[in-house]
């Protein structure tokens, strides 16, 4: 499925000497960038560093202190915030994503409705007809995500869309901007998400300085680990081969096309928690709430495994 989308010129948005503070608080220092056509963009950086706030400068939700930004002529910006949104909870699914399209172009001139992109992202057909209000909330982020979609955006901006996806969710939005041809721009802490979807960086640092990086998260990350400790040990790999699908229920297929990716997803972030649990120090709140990620995802990743070693077995049995 190729997504046709609007064109975009050569200049999607330029931040020229753009600096923005709140009171006293420098939260971008004269930062000058263009988003070109193509970009796949993730920023990064500590909480409160300003990144939601950059993503708001460039949706024209923030004003700027100093410096200038330019919007190319046919920029459509979806943007997918952190905070909740309103939604007329008494409407059914389907009528809420029809109000905004009732289907989206493809680029061989076909079109997708807005049923099939309901189930696309996960919502079955019989269940299309669902007022809002019964949604869970994790739903209703799923339903906004659909929605943005459906409104057929050039520049997507995302603010933390691993927080509260689920992993099939994401699974399927990382499928979904494979396809997308237009600029995605994403704020994460998720190392998994985040090397799916963006080949380049932009890194808060401290002051309103912000580092721009051409690579993958991981390579970021690796990078930035040398700097610190050139030594380090080999990590032990789970050999992980690829294997025929056989014998597999449809379910199970495609359980076993995803198990991998969760797993993967789950170690990194395993990973991600122990140095942020380092960085924590005496912030015991937060030292808190990394454990109990911690011991939720050990618990995950081991059904995980135990699932893995299932479906591979049953692969092997010829
Ligand atoms: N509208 C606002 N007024 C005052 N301070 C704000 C406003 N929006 C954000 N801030 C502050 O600016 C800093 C950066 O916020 P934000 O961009 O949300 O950070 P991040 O998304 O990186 O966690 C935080 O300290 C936050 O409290
Ligand atoms: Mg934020």
């Amino acid at each position: 499925m190729e997504l046709s989308g609007a064109r975009l010129g050569k200049k999607v948005l330029e931040m020229q000497g753009v600096s923005k503070s709140f009171g006293d608080r420098t939260i971008i220092n004269h930062f000058s960038f263009l988003f070109k056509p193509g970009d796949r963009i993730g920023i990064v950086g500590n909480n409160g560093s300003g990144k939601s706030t950059l993503l708001n400068i460039l949706a024209g939700r923030e004003s700027i202190d100093e410096g200038n930004l330019e919007k190319g002529q046919t920029v459509k910006i979806g943007y997918y915030t952190q905070e909740s949104v309103d939604m007329d909870e008494n409407l059914r699914m389907i009528e809420y994503i029809r109000e905004t399209a009732d289907s989206i172009a493809l680029k061989d001139g076909s079109f997708i409705s807005a049923a099939q992109m309901l189930e696309r992202f996960l919502f079955p057909m019989g269940s299309h007809g669902t007022p809002i209000r019964k949604l869970s909330g994790g739903e209703k982020r799923r339903l906004y995500l659909l929605n943005i979609l459906m409104s057929a955006p050039n520049v997507l901006l995302l603010d933390e869309p691993t927080n509260d996806l689920d992993t099939q969710t994401l699974t399927v939005l990382e499928d979904y901007l494979e396809t997308f041809s237009g600029v995605v721009i994403t704020v994460s802490h998720d190392r998994y998400f985040l090397d799916k979807t963006c080949h380049q960086l932009l890194v808060f640092k401290n002051k309103g300085d912000i580092d721009f990086y051409y690579g993958s998260y991981s390579e970021f990350l690796e990078e930035k680990t040398e700097e610190a400790e050139p030594v380090k040990a080999p990590e032990p790999q789970m050999n992980r081969t690829e294997k025929k699908k056989k014998k597999l229920t449809y379910a199970e297929s495609k359980e076993w096309e995803e198990v991998e990716g969760n797993m993967e997803r789950a170690e990194l972030r395993l990973k991600d928690i122990t140095s942020e649990m380092s960085a924590a120090g005496s912030d015991f709140e937060k030292v808190r709430l990394l454990l109990e990620e911690e011991k939720e995802l050990t618990d995950k990743l081991d059904h995980l495994m135990e699932r893995w070693t299932y479906l591979a077995e049953k692969l092997e049995e010829e």
